[in-house]
């Protein structure tokens, strides 16, 4: 089987990093921050050890705050519902995934945001013009999807700050496919933060996600319980991590997700990511001239990811997965990639189109036969006078 569809997910994981993180579990797997005992404060240490690592890979600076969630979208839910607890004016974009669309589109029907949703432009791109067109005297914050997950492009997020601080708003990245793939520098870029998810580039387990916030970001808690600290009060805490953190941590995941991270680091596989693109341009590049092939946002000047969103012309992009699936056991994404008004902006909705991602452990062959099994779909297509 050839797998096209990291996007999703990254698969295959690599072993040592998640049998590492079983080994730390089943050695130090008491709660952490919840007792005094030795294995209590060594699992702590190992939590606080990952948040560490974590602010750094992102490029957040002394003060930034490391919250674990399950996933992004519950980190979105948790930052966007936190920011919002007052009405304000929020700023998104058309290419964003449901993990942002549907909380934005939740609080705006109760009444409780005004929302715009900025477009993107020819090449998949979200401009910072259009960013600084949209906000407004009461916006309270900017919402962006960093690296579009149907067709891999990453935005300029320092320049879209830029705008947003100009005017004394924060930008906040939706990072779920960015991170791992493409090197972040939050301070640097005076970004006010990301929500992240594990299992993707991360290549961490599923399971464990979290935020990255600057201390200029201070969402207000929407779940309340449990946090170890402070018990005999009966209002949640307001100190970090504990205020965006209720309950027991996935301990496991965040130990998974540590060793991920180092992983992710090494030299060897910052070498794969780079054979990554260069596997990824030769896909674009065969698929942008194949006749009967429509290939979306894919050539420009701007920086992107190894994802290539296509449809076969006369085709359903269900139905070209379905062939790729069953012929050439090749596994790709069809349809709306939670991206609902990105689709409908591309003229793609409500079928979509066929998602090619590639992943580090992809070969040179993987390529070849996708482009041979796309060629002949394709050709079967124009034969049959779709
Ligand atoms: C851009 C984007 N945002 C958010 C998510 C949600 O990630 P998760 O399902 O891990 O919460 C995804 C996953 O597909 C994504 O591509």
């Amino acid at each position: 089987m050839i797998y096209l569809d990291n996007a999703a997910t990254a698969f295959p994981k690599p072993g040592d990093p998640l049998r590492r993180a079983l080994e730390q579990y089943l050695e130090a797997g008491a709660s952490p921050g919840r007792g005094g005992y030795d294995l209590a404060v060594e699992a702590e240490y190992e939590v606080q050890a990952v948040r560490r690592k974590l602010r750094r890979f992102f490029g957040g600076g002394e003060g930034w705050r490391v919250c674990f969630a399950y996933n992004a979208t519950d980190a979105l839910n948790t930052l966007i519902q936190g920011l919002t607890q007052n009405p304000c004016h929020v700023v998104s974009t058309r290419l964003e995934h449901n993990s942002v669309l549907r909380p934005l589109h939740h609080l705006a029907e109760q009444g409780r945001i005004s929302l715009d949703l900025v477009p993107f432009n020819a090449q998949g791109y979200v401009e910072p013009q259009a960013v600084a067109d949209a906000l407004k005297p009461d916006t309270g914050l900017v919402m962006l999807n960093h690296a579009s997950n149907v067709f891999g492009t990453v935005q300029p997020a320092a320049e879209i700050a830029a705008v947003c601080r100009e005017r004394g708003v924060e930008l906040l990245l939706d990072a779920s496919q960015s991170a791992g793939l493409y090197p972040i520098e939050l301070e640097k870029w005076g970004v006010g933060g990301l929500a992240f998810t594990g299992h993707k580039a991360l290549l961490g387990p599923t399971g464990i996600g979290g935020l990255v916030l600057s201390p200029r970001v201070n969402p207000l808690p929407t779940r309340y319980g449990g946090t170890g600290v402070d018990s005999i009060n009966l209002v949640h805490t307001m100190d970090y991590p504990h205020r965006l953190e209720a309950g027991t941590l996935n301990l496991l995941g965040v130990l998974g997700l540590g060793q991920s991270l180092d992983y992710v680091l090494s030299p060897g596989h910052q070498q794969a990511l780079a054979r990554e693109r260069e596997l990824g341009e030769r896909l674009r590049d065969g698929l942008a001239s194949m006749e009967g092939v429509e290939l979306y946002c894919a050539h420009g000047p701007g920086e992107r990811l190894p994802v290539l969103s296509c449809n076969v012309k006369g085709m359903r992009a269900g139905d070209v997965a379905v062939i790729l699936d069953g012929d050439f056991e090749i596994a790709v994404r069809a349809g709306l990639h939670c991206a609902p008004l990105l689709h409908q902006d591309l003229g793609t909705s409500p079928h979509g189109a066929v998602r090619f991602s590639l992943g580090a452990f992809n070969t040179a062959e993987d390529i070849e036969t996708a482009l041979h099994a796309m060629e002949h779909i394709a050709a079967t297509a124009v034969s049959q006078g779709r």
